[in-house]
C-alpha cells in the first residue's frame, strides 16, 4: 500500500466522494477510492482476543472467525493492576493484527461497572474512574506501539445492556466528569488513543452519536481528542446530525440514502463543507497512519500466544479466601468436582467472542497428581441431577480435599442483555452445600466475568477467582492450586453482600428507557465506604500465599497549595515464605468539604514483586487535582483549602497506613451572594471571608447577658447550636435584626459580587 497527501487528497475529492469516505465499504472495512491510491483498512472486534471474520459478518459474536488465542477478559486483566501486563496484551494484538492486516482493533471497552447487573462487565476494567484509564492507556500504549489504531469504547455513560440502542443515561454534570468520563480523558491525553467509539445510548436525552457536547466539547476541546469518532455498530441515527455532533466515520457501510442526505445538506447550506472536510480529514489520517506503519513482513506465533494466555490468567486470578488449605500438597488425594473442570468457562459472549480451537481445562493439567473428577452437575442446566451430586459426595469423601468449579454460565452474563440476579445456578449451589456435609476440606474455584453471591462462603475454605481467564485457564487454575505461582490479583470491583445493597439497585436499569443515575458520584466502594457498609469483598482485596508488612509513611512536605506536588513513599516487605507480588494501594480523601465527597478514592497503585524477607520502597506523586472534586460553576475540577489524607492499603477496607496533609488551594469560586445567601457561605471567598471576620466580630459583642447565662448552664451545647445558627442565618436577617441597615446591605452585595462577573473559568484551570 502506498502513501499519500491527507490534504491533497481531499482537495481532489468530489462532494459525493466526501460523503462516501464518512461510511464503512462494508461491516469491517473503511471505504476505498482506487482512483487516488486509497486503500480500505480493517478494522475488528477485541479486547481479549483478534475476532476477524472473513466469511459471514456479525457484530454479536455469531459468526465463525478466525482461529486464534483468547487472553483473560477485561474484567480479569484489571485484577491484575498490572500496566506492564496490559501493555504487553496490547502489544500481543497489535502483532497479531499487523499479522493478519488489521488496521485498528476495537477495545478496550472502559465504561464503568455502575451495576454489577450489567451484563457486559466481563468486558469492561473497574468500578474505579482511576484504575480504568491507567489499565487502559498501558493497553492502548501496547497496542499503538505496533502501529495499530486502539479504539476506546463505548462514549459514554454505557453502563448497562437494558435497552442499550435507545436508553438515555440522566447523569448530571458532576458525576460524568468524576466518574464516568476520566477513563476516557486519560486514554486521549495519556494513551494517545487514535480513535473513540460512540454509544448507542443517550446521555440526558441526546444519543451519543448526535452529542456535540460530548463528541465536540468534552472529547476534542477539553480532552484535546485528535483522532477519529467512529460509531458504535448502527448507532447512526440521522448521518448529518452525527456530523454537525462530531462522529467522523459510520459503521458498518451506510446506504447510499445517507451518503445523498449528506450531499444534500451540504448543498443546502445546513452542513457546512468545512464541517464533512473535517472528518474525511480525521478519517483519512487514520487511513495513511495505517498504510505508514504496516509492516511487510509480519509474523505471529499463535502456539507462544496461547501459553501466554495462560500467564496472564495466574497474574490476574484474585484469591478471595483461604483458612490455609492453599496451596495444595502434591500428595493430597485430591476431588475435582463440576463440569468446569472438564469445561472451563473462558470468555464473554457477544462482540468479543473469539474462535479458539482448544481449551485447556484443569483437567488436562493433573498429571503426576492424584485426583479423580467428577462432573457434579450439567453446566448447561440449572437443574439439579441428584445421581450426579451422589457421585460427587462419595468422591469427596474418598479424598483428602475437594476442589469444586463452579461459577456463571454464558446464558447468565453476555453482551446485550443484563443479568437477572448475581447468584450462581441453583445445581451448582446445592452441589456445594452438599459436598460440605461430607468434606470440610472443599476449596472452590470460580470461571465467570463478574460478581457472583456465594451462599456457602463461610463454611468453604478457599474460594480462587479465575474470573474468565482465556483459553490456558484451566493450567493457570492447577498451578496456583499447588502453589506454582502466587495469586496477586485484586477486585477491581466490589462484591457487594447482596445486589440489592448495590448503590444503583433503584436505578437499574431505568424505566421506559430512561436511566437516572440517582447515585451520583457514589458509584462501588465510593457508596459502601461512606454508607460504612459490610461488603462481601471489597475494592481492592486480593490475598496472597505470603504476607506483606507495610511501614514507614513519608510524605515529603505537609503542606501543599494547588500547584504542587506531593511526594508519598512507604516501605513493603515479603514477611512470608514465598515470593509474591503486592498492589499497593493509595487512596485520598478530604475532611470538611462543602460539598459531598467519597471517603476515599483511588490515585495510585504499584504492583511489586518480593522475595521472602524482601523489603521494597514504593513511590507515588499525587497533586492538588487527586484531592480535587469537579465544581459544575466552573465546569472544572476544584481543589478546596482544608485537610487532606492519605492512606496506603491492601484493599480499600485493609488500610496499612494513613497521614494527613494540609491544602493551601489559592483557587477561589466564582461565588454570588444574595440576601438569602448565609454567613457560614462567606467564609468562601476571600472577599467574603474579610466581611464574615468583621461580623463574627460583631456578633460575638452583641451577645447579651442571657445568652452568656445559659451558655455557662448548658455549657458546650449551647456554644454549638449558636454558631451553628449564626452560620446559617441569612445575610437578610443582619437587616431584620438592626445590625445593619437596608442600605449598607445593599452596598455590601454589590462590593461582595463586583469580581464575580468578571471572573474566567479559564483561570481555574488546574
Ligand atoms: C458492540 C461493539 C462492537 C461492535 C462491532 C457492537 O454491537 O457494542 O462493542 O465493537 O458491535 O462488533
Amino acid at each position: 500500500m502506498k502513501s499519500f497527501d491527507v490534504e491533497q487528497v481531499i482537495e481532489q475529492l468530489t462532494l459525493e466522494e466526501k460523503a462516501q469516505m464518512c461510511s464503512g465499504r462494508d461491516f469491517w472495512h473503511t471505504q476505498n477510492l482506487d482512483r487516488l491510491g486509497i486503500p480500505s483498512i480493517m478494522m475488528c472486534d477485541g479486547p481479549n482476543g483478534l475476532r476477524k471474520q472473513i466469511g459471514e459478518e456479525d457484530h454479536l459474536g455469531i459468526h465463525e472467525s478466525i482461529e486464534t488465542v483468547c487472553y483473560p477478559t477485561e474484567s480479569a486483566f484489571a485484577s491484575s493492576f498490572d500496566l506492564d501486563l496490559l501493555y504487553e496484551l496490547g502489544k500481543m494484538l497489535g502483532q497479531e493484527c499487523q499479522a493478519e492486516h488489521v488496521g485498528m482493533l476495537l477495545g478496550p471497552g472502559i465504561n464503568i461497572k455502575r451495576s454489577p447487573l450489567c451484563g457486559r462487565n466481563f468486558e469492561y476494567f473497574s468500578e474505579d474512574p482511576y484504575l480504568s484509564g491507567k489499565l487502559a492507556t498501558a493497553y492502548i500504549k501496547g497496542l499503538q506501539s505496533q502501529g495499530i489504531a486502539a479504539c476506546v469504547k463505548h462514549f459514554a455513560a454505557n453502563n448497562q445492556e437494558t435497552r442499550r440502542l435507545s436508553g438515555s443515561s440522566e447523569v448530571d454534570e458532576r458525576t460524568l466528569h468524576e466518574i464516568y468520563l476520566p477513563a476516557f480523558e486519560e486514554a486521549v491525553k495519556d494513551g494517545k488513543v487514535r480513535s473513540v467509539m460512540c454509544a448507542y445510548n443517550a446521555v440526558k436525552g441526546t444519543f451519543c452519536a448526535e452529542n456535540g457536547i460530548l463528541l465536540r466539547d468534552v472529547l476534542r476541546d477539553q480532552f484535546g481528542f485528535d483522532g477519529f469518532v467512529v460509531t458504535d455498530w448502527g448507532a447512526i441515527k440521522n448521518r448529518v446530525k452525527g456530523l454537525l455532533a462530531g462522529v467522523d466515520l459510520e459503521m458498518p457501510g451506510s446506504t447510499e440514502g445517507k451518503t445523498a442526505a449528506i450531499m444534500k445538506a451540504v448543498e443546502d447550506g445546513s452542513l457546512k463543507v468545512e464541517i464533512l472536510d473535517e472528518a474525511v480529514r480525521n478519517i483519512l489520517r487514520f487511513v495513511k497512519e495505517a498504510v505508514d506503519s504496516q509492516k511487510e513482513q509480519a509474523d505471529f506465533d499463535r502456539d507462544a500466544a496461547h501459553k501466554k494466555a495462560g500467564e496472564f490468567a495466574k497474574e490476574c486470578a484474585v484469591l478471595l479466601k483461604n483458612d490455609g488449605i492453599l496451596p495444595l500438597k502434591k500428595d493430597q488425594k485430591i476431588a475435582f468436582i463440576g463440569e468446569f473442570a472438564e469445561k472451563p468457562r473462558f470468555q464473554g459472549a457477544g462482540s468479543s467472542h473469539v474462535n479458539v480451537k482448544h481449551t485447556v481445562s484443569a483437567l488436562e493439567c493433573v498429571n503426576g497428581l492424584s485426583v479423580t473428577y467428577v462432573k457434579g452437575y450439567e453446566a448447561t442446566s440449572e437443574i439439579v441431577n441428584e445421581q450426579l451430586v451422589r457421585e460427587a459426595k462419595a468422591a469427596a469423601l474418598q479424598a483428602d480435599v475437594a476442589v469444586i468449579f463452579a461459577g456463571l454460565p454464558e446464558a447468565f452474563e453476555s453482551e446485550g442483555a443484563d443479568r437477572e440476579h448475581l447468584r450462581l445456578p441453583e445445581n451448582q449451589n446445592h452441589l456445594i452445600t452438599e459436598i460440605l456435609k461430607v468434606q470440610k476440606n472443599t476449596v472452590v474455584v470460580l470461571y465467570g466475568g463478574s460478581v457472583m453471591e456465594l451462599p456457602w462462603e463461610e463454611n468453604i475454605s478457599a474460594v480462587l477467582c479465575m474470573h474468565l481467564g482465556g483459553d490456558h485457564v484451566g493450567k493457570a487454575t492447577v498451578e496456583l492450586l499447588l502453589g506454582e505461582g502466587n495469586p496477586s490479583g485484586k477486585l477491581a470491583e466490589s462484591w457487594p453482600v447482596k445486589v440489592e445493597d448495590n448503590p444503583s439497585y433503584l436505578n437499574f436499569p431505568g424505566e421506559n428507557g430512561i436511566v437516572e443515575y440517582h447515585e451520583g458520584i457514589f458509584v462501588g466502594y465510593r457508596y459502601y465506604d461512606k454508607k460504612k457498609m459490610e461488603v462481601k469483598y471489597p475494592f481492592g482485596h486480593g490475598l496472597s500465599y505470603t504476607e506483606f508488612l507495610y511501614s514507614d509513611l513519608q510524605f515529603d512536605k505537609k503542606h501543599i497549595n494547588n500547584h504542587e506536588t506531593l511526594k508519598v513513599s512507604c516501605k513493603v516487605r515479603n514477611n512470608g515464605k514465598s515470593f509474591g507480588k503486592e498492589v499497593v494501594q493509595l487512596y485520598t480523601g478530604v475532611s470538611e468539604s462543602t460539598v459531598r465527597r467519597p471517603k476515599r478514592e483511588l490515585k495510585g497503585f504499584q504492583k511489586i514483586a518480593l522475595y521472602p524477607g524482601e523489603e521494597k520502597k514504593v513511590e507515588f506523586y499525587l497533586t492538588g487535582k487527586d484531592f480535587a472534586y469537579y465544581e459544575t460553576k466552573i465546569h472544572n475540577w476544584f481543589v478546596e483549602s482544608g485537610k487532606g489524607t492519605v492512606e496506603i492499603g491492601s484493599s480499600s477496607r485493609d488500610i496499612r497506613l494513613s497521614g494527613n496533609i494540609v491544602i493551601e488551594s489559592d483557587m477561589e469560586l466564582p461565588i454570588h451572594f444574595y440576601r438569602t445567601s448565609t454567613i457560614g457561605e462567606l467564609a468562601k471567598t476571600v472577599k467574603g471571608r474579610e466581611v464574615f471576620e468583621k461580623l463574627l466580630m460583631i456578633l460575638g459583642n452583641r451577645k447579651g447577658n442571657d445568652e452568656n447565662a445559659v451558655d455557662s448552664a448548658m455549657g458546650e451545647g449551647s456554644k454549638r447550636m449558636r454558631q451553628v445558627m449564626m452560620m446559617e442565618m441569612p445575610l437578610n436577617a443582619l437587616v431584620t435584626y438592626g445590625i445593619m441597615k437596608d442600605e449598607a446591605l445593599e452596598a455590601m452585595l454589590e462590593n461582595l459580587n463586583e469580581d464575580v462577573n468578571a471572573y474566567k473559568a479559564e483561570v481555574m484551570e488546574l
